[in-house]
């Protein structure tokens, strides 16, 4: 299991350093959660993050948009981003950009495009797009919030994305993944982790655990 490391409830007032202990305890990708306060009833933090942690960093980044419209950020971001095409953008299927048009936005700049779906949004939702994405990214908790609990109806619909998605496009679920649940998940290929890691008192073993190594 590859895990992308949500920073969302790191110390923000040392960045550098938990990014630093991320990278030593050996999580795949950094999980970053820009919100608008539109589209999830939350505001994180803007895209300057993206730029800053990016500098901080080679790992790949795993930048999860929680934008009404992604598509008038795409730009501005890919330009932090270096146009490096070991990072994914993922929007929502639920955004009010035309999803197809930001898709295709994103990878224009050779950057890996993702499309995520939201707990309860049907995965017919992905047959427009369903060739035109590297990964697609299934909610296990509302978004807007770290630390809610897994939504296991939620996680389920992975096996139904397993069927209809194309061999090389992967599959990612974010939201309430911790030690105890990981073991749950199904025709998953990366998990995104948030709480369980900035809780842990040992990063690199619940890194390890989690990785099922
Ligand atoms: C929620 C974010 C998640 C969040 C996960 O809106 O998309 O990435 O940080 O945090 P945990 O692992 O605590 O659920
Ligand atoms: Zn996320």
């Amino acid at each position: 299991m590859k895990i992308s490391a949500s920073i969302l409830d790191c110390d923000f007032l040392h960045l550098e350093n938990e990014i630093k202990r991320l990278e030593n305890a050996k999580v795949d990708y950094i999980h970053i959660d820009p919100m608008d306060g539109h589209f999830v009833p939350n505001i994180s933090f803007g895209i300057s993050m993206i730029r800053d942690i990016k500098k901080a960093t080679s790992l790949p980044l795993d930048v999860h948009l929680m934008f009404q419209y992604p598509s008038d950020f795409i730009d501005r971001i890919a330009e932090f981003m270096d146009y490096d095409n070991n990072s994914f953008i993922t929007i929502h299927s639920e955004c009010n950009s035309i999803v197809a048009e930001a898709l295709a936005k994103i990878k224009n700049y050779g950057i890996k495009a993702g499309i995520a779906l939201n707990p309860t949004t049907p995965i017919e939702k992905l047959n427009s797009v369903i060739n035109d994405v590297d990964l697609i990214l299934q909610m296990t908790v509302w978004p807007g919030y770290g630390k809610q609990k897994l939504i296991t109806e939620a996680l389920n619909k992975t096996k139904q994305i397993a069927k209809i998605k194309n061999a090389n496009t992967i599959i990612e679920v974010d939201g309430g993944i911790n030690e105890e649940n990981i073991s749950l998940l199904k025709d998953v290929d990366m998990a995104v982790v948030g709480s369980a890691l900035w809780k842990s008192n040992n990063l690199n073993k619940t890194v390890k655990l989690l990785k099922g190594e």
